[in-house]
Protein backbone atom coordinates (compact mmCIF):
# COMPACT_ATOMS: atom_id res chain seq x y z
CA UNK A 1 0.00 0.00 0.00
CA UNK A 2 0.93 3.66 -0.37
CA UNK A 3 2.06 6.45 2.19
CA UNK A 4 -0.89 7.97 1.21
CA UNK A 5 -3.48 5.14 1.01
CA UNK A 6 -2.62 4.06 4.59
CA UNK A 7 -2.85 7.74 5.86
CA UNK A 8 -5.71 8.33 4.48
CA UNK A 9 -7.44 5.29 4.79
CA UNK A 10 -6.97 4.61 8.10
CA UNK A 11 -9.51 4.95 11.03
CA UNK A 12 -10.45 3.71 14.32
CA UNK A 13 -12.00 0.46 14.54
CA UNK A 14 -13.99 -0.68 17.19
CA UNK A 15 -15.50 -3.48 15.81
CA UNK A 16 -13.52 -7.14 15.46
CA UNK A 17 -13.68 -10.44 13.43
CA UNK A 18 -13.16 -12.98 15.96
CA UNK A 19 -10.46 -14.11 13.77
CA UNK A 20 -7.19 -14.27 16.25
CA UNK A 21 -3.77 -12.54 14.66
CA UNK A 22 -1.02 -14.86 13.85
CA UNK A 23 1.92 -14.08 16.14
CA UNK A 24 4.10 -13.98 12.73
CA UNK A 25 1.88 -10.83 11.20
CA UNK A 26 2.53 -9.19 14.82
CA UNK A 27 5.78 -9.56 15.11
CA UNK A 28 6.17 -8.44 11.41
CA UNK A 29 3.62 -4.98 12.39
CA UNK A 30 6.25 -4.20 15.49
CA UNK A 31 8.99 -4.22 13.42
CA UNK A 32 7.90 -1.72 11.34
CA UNK A 33 6.16 0.37 14.21
CA UNK A 34 9.68 -0.18 15.97
CA UNK A 35 11.16 2.25 13.08
CA UNK A 36 9.66 5.22 14.86
CA UNK A 37 11.45 8.37 15.85
CA UNK A 38 12.83 8.26 19.72
CA UNK A 39 14.48 10.48 21.71
CA UNK A 40 18.58 9.86 21.65
CA UNK A 41 17.43 6.92 19.91
CA UNK A 42 16.42 5.83 23.15
CA UNK A 43 13.17 3.22 22.27
CA UNK A 44 12.07 3.10 25.80
CA UNK A 45 9.11 1.37 24.85
CA UNK A 46 8.35 -2.38 25.47
CA UNK A 47 4.99 -4.16 24.00
CA UNK A 48 3.02 -6.78 25.92
CA UNK A 49 1.03 -8.21 23.11
CA UNK A 50 -2.16 -10.19 24.74
CA UNK A 51 -4.99 -12.24 23.90
CA UNK A 52 -6.89 -15.18 24.76
CA UNK A 53 -7.44 -16.12 28.04
CA UNK A 54 -5.17 -13.42 29.61
CA UNK A 55 -7.08 -10.56 27.72
CA UNK A 56 -10.40 -11.39 28.39
CA UNK A 57 -9.28 -11.66 32.32
CA UNK A 58 -8.29 -7.92 31.44
CA UNK A 59 -11.79 -6.70 30.02
CA UNK A 60 -13.58 -8.68 33.05
CA UNK A 61 -11.15 -6.87 35.48
CA UNK A 62 -11.68 -3.43 34.01
CA UNK A 63 -15.20 -3.95 33.65
CA UNK A 64 -16.05 -5.62 36.91
CA UNK A 65 -13.94 -2.80 38.94
CA UNK A 66 -15.15 0.10 36.83
CA UNK A 67 -18.72 -0.91 37.56
CA UNK A 68 -18.21 -1.22 40.87
CA UNK A 69 -17.15 2.66 41.28
CA UNK A 70 -13.17 1.88 41.55
CA UNK A 71 -11.33 5.05 40.78
CA UNK A 72 -9.25 5.46 37.45
CA UNK A 73 -5.49 3.94 38.15
CA UNK A 74 -3.76 5.35 34.65
CA UNK A 75 -0.35 5.71 34.52
CA UNK A 76 -0.44 9.02 32.85
CA UNK A 77 -1.14 12.51 34.06
CA UNK A 78 -4.93 13.87 33.01
CA UNK A 79 -5.93 17.18 32.61
CA UNK A 80 -9.09 16.75 33.47
CA UNK A 81 -12.00 17.76 31.02
CA UNK A 82 -12.07 18.99 27.78
CA UNK A 83 -13.31 22.78 27.47
CA UNK A 84 -13.44 24.65 24.19
CA UNK A 85 -12.58 23.56 20.69
CA UNK A 86 -11.44 20.24 22.20
CA UNK A 87 -14.72 19.96 23.91
CA UNK A 88 -16.61 20.85 20.56
CA UNK A 89 -14.09 18.38 18.74
CA UNK A 90 -14.61 15.12 21.78
CA UNK A 91 -18.80 16.01 21.15
CA UNK A 92 -18.64 15.76 17.25
CA UNK A 93 -16.31 11.92 16.98
CA UNK A 94 -18.77 10.94 19.93
CA UNK A 95 -22.01 12.23 17.68
CA UNK A 96 -20.16 10.85 14.10
CA UNK A 97 -20.19 7.39 16.57
CA UNK A 98 -23.73 6.93 18.01
CA UNK A 99 -25.19 8.37 14.70
CA UNK A 100 -23.06 5.68 12.58
CA UNK A 101 -24.24 2.77 15.53
CA UNK A 102 -28.06 4.09 15.76
CA UNK A 103 -27.83 5.23 19.23
CA UNK A 104 -30.07 8.04 20.24
CA UNK A 105 -29.53 10.44 22.72
CA UNK A 106 -31.84 9.56 25.07
CA UNK A 107 -30.91 5.69 24.84
CA UNK A 108 -29.28 5.32 28.17
CA UNK A 109 -29.04 1.71 27.98
CA UNK A 110 -27.51 1.50 24.73
CA UNK A 111 -25.09 4.53 25.52
CA UNK A 112 -24.10 2.23 28.51
CA UNK A 113 -23.54 -1.10 26.49
CA UNK A 114 -21.16 1.55 24.20
CA UNK A 115 -19.22 2.14 27.59
CA UNK A 116 -18.71 -1.25 28.27
CA UNK A 117 -17.73 -2.48 24.72
CA UNK A 118 -14.81 0.35 25.56
CA UNK A 119 -13.89 -1.46 28.99
CA UNK A 120 -13.53 -4.90 27.09
CA UNK A 121 -11.64 -3.04 24.21
CA UNK A 122 -14.08 -3.47 21.81
CA UNK A 123 -13.92 -7.62 22.48
CA UNK A 124 -10.57 -7.34 20.13
CA UNK A 125 -8.60 -10.67 19.41
CA UNK A 126 -5.75 -8.78 20.71
CA UNK A 127 -4.21 -5.68 22.96
CA UNK A 128 -1.01 -4.35 22.57
CA UNK A 129 -0.23 -2.66 25.99
CA UNK A 130 2.76 -0.29 25.28
CA UNK A 131 4.77 0.54 28.40
CA UNK A 132 7.90 2.24 28.60
CA UNK A 133 10.93 1.79 30.99
CA UNK A 134 10.24 3.41 34.59
CA UNK A 135 13.88 4.27 34.75
CA UNK A 136 12.90 7.25 32.68
CA UNK A 137 9.59 8.14 34.72
CA UNK A 138 9.02 11.42 35.28
CA UNK A 139 10.01 13.54 32.15
CA UNK A 140 7.75 14.36 28.64
CA UNK A 141 10.00 12.51 26.35
CA UNK A 142 8.78 9.13 26.83
CA UNK A 143 5.17 9.34 26.26
CA UNK A 144 5.96 11.48 23.37
CA UNK A 145 8.29 8.35 22.33
CA UNK A 146 5.15 6.26 22.94
CA UNK A 147 3.14 8.29 21.08
CA UNK A 148 5.74 7.72 17.15
CA UNK A 149 5.55 4.26 17.91
CA UNK A 150 1.88 3.74 18.75
CA UNK A 151 1.07 5.79 15.75
CA UNK A 152 3.53 3.54 13.77
CA UNK A 153 2.07 1.40 14.96
CA UNK A 154 -2.05 1.34 13.81
CA UNK A 155 -0.66 2.25 10.38
CA UNK A 156 1.54 -0.59 10.09
CA UNK A 157 -1.12 -2.40 10.92
CA UNK A 158 -3.51 -0.83 8.52
CA UNK A 159 -0.95 -1.77 5.81
CA UNK A 160 -1.37 -5.12 6.85
CA UNK A 161 -5.20 -5.64 6.83
CA UNK A 162 -5.54 -5.06 10.24
CA UNK A 163 -7.54 -2.63 12.32
CA UNK A 164 -6.75 -1.10 15.81
CA UNK A 165 -8.34 1.40 18.10
CA UNK A 166 -6.04 3.14 20.68
CA UNK A 167 -7.49 3.06 23.40
CA UNK A 168 -7.19 4.08 27.70
CA UNK A 169 -10.65 2.78 28.44
CA UNK A 170 -9.71 -0.15 28.50
CA UNK A 171 -6.82 -0.16 30.91
CA UNK A 172 -8.17 1.89 33.35
CA UNK A 173 -7.59 -0.59 36.27
CA UNK A 174 -4.05 -0.64 35.68
CA UNK A 175 -3.49 -3.43 38.48
CA UNK A 176 -5.89 -5.63 35.97
CA UNK A 177 -3.73 -4.74 33.15
CA UNK A 178 -0.46 -5.33 34.97
CA UNK A 179 -1.20 -8.72 36.10
CA UNK A 180 -2.80 -10.10 34.08
CA UNK A 181 -0.42 -9.39 30.95
CA UNK A 182 2.69 -10.11 33.72
CA UNK A 183 3.84 -6.72 32.99
CA UNK A 184 7.20 -6.32 35.92
CA UNK A 185 7.14 -2.96 38.01
CA UNK A 186 10.14 -1.21 36.26
CA UNK A 187 7.33 -0.87 33.46
CA UNK A 188 5.15 2.43 33.12
CA UNK A 189 1.61 1.45 31.34
CA UNK A 190 1.18 4.15 28.81
CA UNK A 191 -1.62 3.30 26.53
CA UNK A 192 -2.72 -0.17 24.91
CA UNK A 193 -4.39 -0.50 21.03
CA UNK A 194 -7.09 -3.06 21.03
CA UNK A 195 -6.38 -4.90 17.43
CA UNK A 196 -8.09 -7.19 14.72
CA UNK A 197 -9.17 -7.71 11.22
CA UNK A 198 -11.60 -5.24 10.77
CA UNK A 199 -15.41 -6.30 11.16
CA UNK A 200 -16.80 -4.30 8.02
CA UNK A 201 -20.31 -4.80 8.64
CA UNK A 202 -19.88 -2.80 12.08
CA UNK A 203 -21.22 0.26 11.45
CA UNK A 204 -18.45 2.28 13.62
CA UNK A 205 -15.72 1.16 11.65
CA UNK A 206 -17.26 3.63 8.28
CA UNK A 207 -16.94 6.49 10.82
CA UNK A 208 -14.47 9.06 9.18
CA UNK A 209 -13.09 12.06 11.92
CA UNK A 210 -12.48 15.45 10.32
CA UNK A 211 -9.19 16.89 10.93
CA UNK A 212 -9.08 21.13 11.47
CA UNK A 213 -7.64 22.53 8.04
CA UNK A 214 -3.77 23.12 8.03
CA UNK A 215 -4.77 27.01 8.23
CA UNK A 216 -6.16 26.48 11.49
CA UNK A 217 -2.78 24.48 12.90
CA UNK A 218 0.08 26.00 11.20
CA UNK A 219 1.66 29.35 11.26
CA UNK A 220 4.70 29.86 8.60
CA UNK A 221 7.38 32.08 9.79
CA UNK A 222 9.57 33.29 7.89
CA UNK A 223 8.07 32.59 4.16
CA UNK A 224 8.18 35.09 1.34
CA UNK A 225 4.19 35.21 1.18
C1 LIG B 1 -4.28 8.45 23.45
C2 LIG B 1 -5.57 8.01 22.80
C3 LIG B 1 -6.58 7.46 23.58
C4 LIG B 1 -7.77 7.03 23.00
N1 LIG B 1 -8.73 6.45 23.79
C5 LIG B 1 -9.87 5.98 23.22
C6 LIG B 1 -10.83 5.29 24.01
O1 LIG B 1 -10.64 5.09 25.21
N2 LIG B 1 -11.94 4.83 23.39
C7 LIG B 1 -12.16 5.02 22.05
O2 LIG B 1 -13.20 4.58 21.54
N3 LIG B 1 -11.26 5.66 21.27
C8 LIG B 1 -10.12 6.14 21.81
N4 LIG B 1 -9.16 6.76 21.04
C9 LIG B 1 -9.39 6.90 19.58
C10 LIG B 1 -9.74 8.34 19.19
O3 LIG B 1 -11.08 8.60 19.54
C11 LIG B 1 -9.53 8.50 17.67
O4 LIG B 1 -8.18 8.26 17.34
C12 LIG B 1 -9.93 9.90 17.18
O5 LIG B 1 -11.31 10.11 17.37
C13 LIG B 1 -9.59 10.10 15.71
O6 LIG B 1 -10.24 9.12 14.93
P1 LIG B 1 -9.45 8.13 13.96
O7 LIG B 1 -8.48 7.33 14.79
O8 LIG B 1 -10.54 7.26 13.37
O9 LIG B 1 -8.73 8.96 12.93
C14 LIG B 1 -7.97 7.19 21.61
C15 LIG B 1 -6.93 7.73 20.82
C16 LIG B 1 -5.75 8.12 21.40
C17 LIG B 1 -4.65 8.69 20.51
Amino acid sequence: MHYDDVVLGRRSIRGFKPEPVPKAVLKEIITLAMRAPSSLNTQPWNFYVVAGEPLDRIRAGNTERNLAGVPDSREFRSHGAYEGAHRERQVEIAKQLFAAMGIAREDKAARTDWVLRGFRQFDAPVSVVVTYDRAILGGDIAPFDCGAVSNALVNAAWSRGLGCVINSQGIMQSPVVREHAGIPDDQVIMICIAMGYPDDAFPANAVVSRRKSVDEAVVFVGFEE
